[in-house]
């Protein structure tokens, strides 16, 4: 079986994803005719020719612009949906999402209206299609302390459908520990801290996502290779690592995909996990990114199996579920063997 045969069959879990970056150009459009808002594109090409990105803050432009067609209920649950039939396809039985409500109540769309969309769509597909979830709330770093404690009091009303709570946009600049107050009080009321760290900001930003906010799991961490005690640490601790190849490529994070530092990683012994961040925007959705990647650094069979199985070891499935999944990993190795 070749690799790419591979990482078509093996099941696996998606640890990186903002729901609002799976937004497809054809759906982007359709929602704006459908909602009556005005957008700088009049087709998919326009809207495709945007997607040119020198750094992370020209994508975020083009990305919050982007999510201003998302209005009603229905938008946030046909968005999910979509996403969830097309990994489905992937093999991915388990997905941690990002969402970013703050963009949302911004443009006075109600917290509940996100929620209920994104969360219905979530049910619906584990009963049809048997994908878990767990579902992250993201204070966007770029804005005040104060506007992530209020997206936190909304979150605290709804802790049944809230897992954990993440930190992304614009990282330099906007080092985790701005949000030490914030997550202090996030831990306390049970939610699950994650950051984003190291996409662009330096490896002592890892260092404070780690220290100061008590991450649990550490979003990108690439340039967390420039400190190898800090390296050394999370190899010790098992700290995951979610890992975007393409979106490191389109953001300019690195200049070529060989470059990409996830066989680095597993040689390290890091837990280390490929994702797709924001698939619409970058090229690509999870198994795109490992395939790319693999033949990019060399990934052989060993590592993509290593990949699915870390997939599920990184994730925040109760030990159980993680264990379904690590021998649906091995069911599937058996199968390919015949
Ligand atoms: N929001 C959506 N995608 C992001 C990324 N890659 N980095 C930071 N914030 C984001
Ligand atoms: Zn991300």
């Amino acid at each position: 079986m070749n690799l790419n045969a591979l990482i078509d069959a093996l099941p696996k879990a998606e640890l990186h994803l903002h729901i609002e970056g799976t937004l497809e150009p054809e759906m982007m459009l359709s929602l704006a005719k459908r909602n009556k808002i005005d957008l700088p594109y009049a087709n998919v090409k326009e809207v495709q020719a945007a997607y040119e990105f020198n750094n992370l803050q020209d994508f975020l432009d083009v990305y919050y612009q982007g999510m201003s067609v998302l209005i009603e209920e229905r938008d946030f649950y046909d968005l999910t949906w979509a996403y969830l039939e097309k990994v489905h396809g992937d093999r991915v039985r388990h997905v941690e999402i990002f969402f970013d409500p703050q963009a949302h109540m911004e443009r006075g769309i109600a917290f509940e209206t996100v929620l209920g969309g994104i969360t219905s769509a979530l049910e619906t597909a584990h009963k049809e299609m048997g994908i878990s979830s767990k579902l992250i709330m993201c204070f966007l770093r770029h804005l005040p302390e104060e506007a992530a404690f209020e997206a936190l009091d909304c979150a605290c009303k709804h802790k049944d459908h809230i897992f954990g709570v993440g930190l992304d946009s614009s990282e330099a600049g906007n080092p985790p520990e701005k949000f030490s107050r914030v997550f202090a009080e996030a831990r306390a009321q049970g939610f699950v801290p994650v950051a984003h760290a190291g996409e662009e900001g330096p490896a002592a930003y890892v260092k404070t996502a780690l220290d100061d906010l008590q991450v649990q799991r550490v979003d990108h961490g690439n340039r967390a290779f420039e400190d190898p005690a800090l390296i050394a640490r999370m190899v010790r601790d098992q700290t995951p690592l979610t890992m975007c190849p393409l979106s490191n490529l389109r953001l300019r994070g690195i200049e070529r995909l060989d470059q990409h530092p996830i066989k680095k990683a597993l040689n390290a012994g890091l837990l280390a996990t490929i994702n797709s961040d924001d698939p619409s925007y970058f090229g690509g959705y999870v198994n795109d990114n490992y395939k790319e990647v693999a033949k990019a650094v060399g990934l052989d069979a060993a590592d993509i199996v290593q990949l699915a199985k870390n997939s599920f070891a990184a994730s925040f499935m109760p030990d159980a579920d993680k264990q379904q999944g690590l021998d649906a990993v091995a069911k599937c190795l058996d199968q390919v063997k015949k």
